[in-house]
Parts: C-alpha cells; sequence; structure tokens
C-alpha cells in the first residue's frame, strides 16, 4: 500500500488534459483492439460473429490489415542510411542488390546528415529543407525560402507547435465542421476557443465567404478575438477538394479580419482526378492575389510522409512553411523547435524522399512509378466503390470523394435509434458504430468525433481495406438490420 495518496489524479493535474478528445482513438479503436486479440487466441476465436477486424478508422495504410507496401525506393535508401558500411565496405555487394540512384542518393544523403543518430539544426537538415524549398517552387510558381521551412515529427507536431505560439488562452481558431479531432484536441489543450464554421455537405463540403464572416460575428459577439483560420485541403473527413473561389474567400476572409491562416494540406497527393479538381495550395492562391492580399496574409501550411503514396505514419516526418510571419515571430518560432532539438531524422528522410522521388530515366523510377500509380488507382476505385454502395443503403447519402482517403456517409437516423442511444448515454452514431463493430468487426468512427450539423449523423469510413467489396457487403448487411430493428 503506498503510503499516502499519488500527487498525481484527475484533481491535480492540468485540467486542460481532461477537455481533450480524440475520437480516431478512442473506445471504439480500443474495442476493435481487444477483438483483435480475442480473434489471435485459437481457444477464443470462435466467439465472435466475424473472423477479423476491419480497420477502416484511421488513415494508417501500412497498419497491419491494411497492409500497402512500403515503396521500394524509399526502403532501400533508409536501409542503407541506417547501416552506411553496406556502401563504405560491401559496395559491391550492394551493387548487385540495389539501383546505382538508391545507392547515390543514401551515399549524398550521408554527406549531407552524417549519422542519423545524431541531432541536426532545430529546423531540420539545411540541404532537405532545400529540397523541400524547390519541390514548393515547382508546385507552386512562386518562390520559398528553406529558413521559412520547418521539418517536423509528422504534421502533428507541427500543428501542435504553430498553434501553441500563435494562440493564446482565449483566443478563437476557426475550425471546419466537421474536422480532424488534432486541431479541437490542441485547442481543448490550449485553452483557446474553437469557432466553428459548418462546411456545406448540400455543396460539395465546400464554404463561402459568407458563411465564415458569419462565424467571425458570432465569435465578435462573445468577445472573442479570432486570431487564426485552420482549413483541411483536400479534407479530412469529408474527402472534398476545394475550388479555387472558395479558397480565395478563405484567404480574403484572413485578410480582411487580420486572420493567420492555417492551411493543413498533408492529403495533396491524394486527389482522384487531377483533371476535374487539381490540389492547388493556399500558398499558391495566396500569392496570385493581389499584392497587398499577397504580401500580407500571414500563412502556415503543412505536409506529411504519412498520407499521400508514401503513408509512412509511423516514420512521423512533416513540415510547415511560414509565409508572411515577421520576424520577430520567426525568431520565437525558432526557439521554440530549439527545445525539442531536433525532429526525428528519419523522419527527415522520409520528407526528402516525398519532396525529392526518382526522376524518369533514372534506374528506380519505372518501379516507383508503378508503385505510386497502384496506391492511387487502388485509393480511388475503393473510395468510388463505397460511395456508389452507401448511396443504395436506404437512409444513408455520401458525397463521392475528390481526394484524400476518406468517405463520410450521412445516416438518416430513426427516431427510434436515437432514443435507444440516449437510454445508453451515447450519440446515436456512437452507437451505430459501435453496433457495428460488434456484429462485422468493421471499425468506423462516428461522425460526432468530427463534429456535425446539429441532428445530422454520419460515420468516417477509410478508403484502404484492401477487401472493400467484401466488406460493404457485411457493412450493408448490418445497415439494413440496423433500420429494420429500429424502423
Ligand atoms: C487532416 C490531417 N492533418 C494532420 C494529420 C496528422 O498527420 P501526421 O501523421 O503527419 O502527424 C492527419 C492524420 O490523419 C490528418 O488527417
Amino acid at each position: 500500500m503506498p503510503s499516502r495518496a499519488p500527487a498525481l489524479n484527475l484533481k491535480t493535474i492540468n485540467p486542460a488534459v481532461l477537455d481533450v478528445h480524440y475520437a480516431v482513438r478512442g473506445e471504439l479503436a480500443l474495442k476493435a483492439d481487444k477483438y483483435t486479440q480475442i480473434l489471435a487466441d485459437p481457444k477464443e476465436k470462435n466467439s465472435l460473429p466475424f473472423d477479423h477486424v476491419v480497420t477502416a478508422n484511421i488513415g494508417n495504410p501500412q497498419q497491419r490489415g491494411l497492409n500497402q507496401v512500403p515503396l521500394t525506393y524509399w526502403r532501400q535508401v533508409i536501409s542503407l542510411l541506417e547501416n552506411p558500411p553496406l556502401f563504405e565496405e560491401h559496395l559491391d555487394v550492394i551493387k548487385q542488390i540495389y539501383p546505382e540512384d538508391v545507392i547515390e542518393r543514401a551515399k549524398s544523403l550521408h554527406q549531407e546528415i552524417g549519422s542519423v543518430g545524431a541531432y541536426t539544426h532545430s529546423k531540420g537538415v539545411l540541404a532537405i529543407r532545400k529540397r523541400v524549398a524547390k519541390f514548393i517552387e515547382e508546385r507552386d510558381g512562386f518562390p520559398a525560402d528553406p529558413e521559412s521551412i520547418y521539418l517536423t515529427a509528422g504534421a502533428s507536431a507541427g500543428v501542435s507547435s504553430t498553434l501553441s505560439i500563435a494562440l493564446q488562452e482565449g483566443d478563437g481558431c476557426m475550425i471546419p465542421i466537421p474536422q480532424y479531432p488534432l486541431y479541437t484536441a490542441t485547442l481543448a489543450y490550449l485553452n483557446a476557443k474553437p469557432i466553428p464554421y459548418y462546411l456545406s455537405e448540400a455543396n460539395d463540403w465546400s464554404m463561402d465567404h459568407e458563411t465564415l464572416l458569419k462565424a467571425v460575428e458570432e465569435a465578435k459577439k462573445k468577445n472573442i478575438p479570432v486570431k487564426a483560420l485552420v482549413i483541411i485541403n483536400p479534407g479530412n473527413p469529408t474527402g472534398a477538394c476545394l475550388s479555387h473561389e472558395a479558397m480565395e474567400a478563405v484567404v480574403r476572409l484572413c485578410y480582411e479580419e487580420g486572420i493567420v491562416l492555417m492551411a493543413d494540406e498533408v492529403y495533396q497527393t491524394n486527389i482522384y482526378d487531377p483533371s476535374h479538381r487539381p490540389f492547388v495550395s493556399f500558398k499558391k492562391v495566396l500569392k496570385g492575389m493581389p499584392k497587398e492580399i499577397a504580401d500580407t496574409v500571414e500563412l502556415i501550411s503543412f505536409h506529411s510522409i504519412s498520407k499521400g503514396v508514401s503513408g509512412e505514419c509511423g516514420r512521423r516526418g512533416g513540415y510547415f512553411e511560414c509565409v508572411n510571419i515577421s520576424d520577430e515571430v520567426m525568431e520565437q518560432v525558432y526557439k521554440m523547435a530549439s527545445v525539442t532539438l531536433c525532429p526525428p531524422v528519419s523522419g527527415q528522410v522520409g520528407v526528402d524522399l516525398m519532396v525529392s522521388p526518382p526522376k524518369q530515366g533514372e534506374p528506380s523510377y519505372e518501379k516507383w512509378k508503378q508503385e505510386t500509380s497502384l496506391i492511387h488507382e487502388n485509393l480511388k476505385e475503393r473510395s468510388y466503390l463505397m460511395a456508389e454502395h452507401f448511396n443504395k443503403m436506404p437512409g444513408v447519402s455520401c458525397n463521392p470523394a475528390e481526394g484524400a482517403m476518406y468517405l463520410f456517409p450521412k445516416i438518416q437516423m430513426p427516431q427510434k435509434a436515437i432514443d435507444e442511444a440516449k437510454k445508453r448515454g451515447k450519440e446515436a452514431d456512437v452507437m451505430y458504430a459501435l453496433d457495428l463493430l460488434d456484429a462485422t468487426g468493421i471499425c468506423a468512427v462516428a461522425g460526432s468525433g468530427f463534429g456535425q450539423e446539429p441532428g445530422t449523423y454520419h460515420l468516417r469510413v477509410t478508403a484502404l481495406c484492401p477487401e472493400t467489396a467484401e466488406f460493404v457487403g457485411r457493412f450493408e448487411k448490418f445497415h439494413r438490420e440496423f433500420m429494420e430493428k429500429y424502423k
């Protein structure tokens, strides 16, 4: 028995922690983990009505069960970097296994970085930041400064560090509804105020100047100073890709209201039909606007190696670029980055491989092209197939996604189901998601975890499962039974 009460308990820890919610890894994910363990036990595996859990709850492509194969080029370069004696002492052997461009890339990265076990510059390795700047310049047609680029441990680390620098307690931060819960969680932790602006489901999950302005006016009425606006494009959980017009409306609002724009662009490579709706960055939109706007609006944009075609979630790599942020604040950004020493070097290398893949004509190019095209095709095919099936289910409607990795179908929830959920002390879509998991092993997150228009119910489903055709069949069977039960 301890001789005294623990110094740490729920009354003594930082109260802001208790306000943090993160639906993607909540009760549902824990239950799914439990089912996975049960199914792994030969004695118990027949105790469940399904033989495997389908993890459609998290955009983690290489996760067991989803099994996206890592890009060969990435893993080859990384393996050499991790073990330089392979090319320093055993070059003849390595040349028989790895293409020449892989060996050259590993050698030059090794020259630039040194040991991957050493701290780097707090912003990340300069040579890598220079290649990130070049990537941004080629993407947007506007200059980028390597000194304004910070490599990070995934986009999450960039988001939380920049928000924590930008926001004072009580400041307002506009967030889209629905949104990725990193934002509400970070704002809760910082004691800042989320100012929701609703994306219009009827209008492909877009928004307009009027909606945004209304949200700002509402905040002003409550004396909340609106400091920042977060936008996710392509959207999570919506899968929508914004039009140029909608993006300009966001930038204009930020200009008029003196708001910092935080653009989460981690899904920029995940675009299903670039000829219809290509990815355009907020940097490009901003820099294409009249000079007074282009040189004024403060923009921080985020990218990641977790998504796109690499799907290297566990490696923790990403970057943010600061545009029009004052020198004095940039000094503070640098100081705060120094406090955590440096981003993981393996993640920095990932960023380098993302922004500078093999070029046409190089030995690794064809394989890289084949592998990345297959990943794009699979995602697109599954997403379209799922949307088609959802739209055939009674009481379900689903906007087809234009990108990212998700669908966000709307469920016309029967009143009896809403009443039953209330009895169980849950939101109706949470009850639906838990019942779906119990009956089928499919793990999908309830829309309430992302925010949704009051009175509407959604589910977020990833488009990453290899056995999509089979799983939508199981899903549909459950759905029909659920609707019948509560009709
Ligand atoms: C919109 C959005 N932003 C940021 C992240 C976090 O990405 P990272 O793994 O780079 O931290 C995610 C992860 O799913 C996301 O969906």
